[in-house]
């Protein structure tokens, strides 16, 4: 499976493909692939004839005092899984290939991207859009796979693709878990054994939060204190945010009349993970 590095060059397998009538799949991730990534490649090479992986660690996307420097790399075990998967091939362009030095220009969303981890990553979701909208323009894919482990980014991505009119797919996948229930994730590396272990709150929290969804709660506050309570019988653990919200608006709601998506992101030590469910499932 070829690693291209350069943008005129992925333009040219794309086009060879085109000509052909080869349906193309896409997957964008920032790399340090596991089982999340690798079921979205899976599922894209079920459903087109070639599938682009890119493997780019996107530096907009990330704050001043956020984990850029340190996010964990390994372009050789990330091809060894993309080719198990069956993917044909992956684009790993520098920061120097997508951004040139006097890079000015940003696609921003207003509103899906206020709420949740919007609220405490300013201009994370800027960075994301800009990106996406680069790497479509880049691929020019009929499909593209996205995960809901980040389902505040998915929601964010079928609106531009609709608000912007992009012909591309944008297809939904379902969060990959560990078999204990916490969400897999580039970042469970940063976990030391500890900490692996007290990160498991996250999902038992959101667990209690659907048990009371399954009662019949539809109080939003009643719901968060529940998960909130959960969450801070663990010293490690501190919350960054936990909230309920219009499963395809973002915004906070007070009654869970509708579809809704619960989200939380919590600090174990010093690593930020997410997690959520949308409801009903
Ligand atoms: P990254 O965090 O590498 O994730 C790439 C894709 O894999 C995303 O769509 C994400 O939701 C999905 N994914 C991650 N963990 C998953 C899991 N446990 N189960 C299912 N899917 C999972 O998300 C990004 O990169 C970037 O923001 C990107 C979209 C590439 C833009 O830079």
């Amino acid at each position: 499976m070829p690693i291209i590095y350069t943008i005129p060059e992925i333009r040219k397998y794309v086009k060879a493909w085109k000509e052909e009538g080869l349906s193309i799949g896409f997957v964008p991730t920032m790399g340090f692939l596991h089982e999340g990534h690798k079921s979205l490649i899976e599922r894209a090479v079920k459903e087109n004839d070639r599938v682009i992986v890119s493997d780019f660690v996107n530096p907009t996307q990330f704050g001043p005092k956020e984990d850029l420097k340190t996010y964990p790399r390994d372009l050789d075990r990330d091809s060894q899984l993309c080719e198990q998967a069956g993917a044909s091939l992956l684009f790993c362009p520098s920061p120097e290939e997508m951004y040139s030095e006097d890079y000015t220009t940003y696609v921003n969303m207003e509103q899906l991207s206020e709420e949740l981890c919007g609220k405490s990553r300013p201009n994370h979701f800027r960075g994301v859009c800009t990106v996406v909208t680069k790497l479509f323009h880049i691929v020019t894919p009929h499909c593209a796979y996205f995960g809901k482990k980040d389902a505040q980014q998915l929601a964010i991505i079928q609106r531009m693709v609709r608000d912007l009119n992009f012909d591309i797919k944008i297809v939904g996948c379902p969060i990959i878990r560990e078999e204990d229930g916490l969400a897999k994730s580039s970042r469970n590396t940063y976990l030391n054994p500890h900490e692996r272990k007290a990160a498991l709150v996250l999902s038992q929290a959101l667990n209690l939060g659907k048990q009371h969804l399954l009662q019949g709660e539809t109080s939003s506050n009643v719901l968060i204190d529940a998960m909130t309570r959960q969450i801070e019988q663990e010293p490690l653990a501190k919350i960054d945010y936990i909230n309920i919200v219009d499963a395809s608006s973002m915004q906070l709601i007070e009654t869970v009349n509708r579809p809704v998506l619960c989200a939380m992101a919590v600090y174990i030590g010093k690593t930020r993970l997410i997690d959520n469910f949308f409801w009903p499932e």
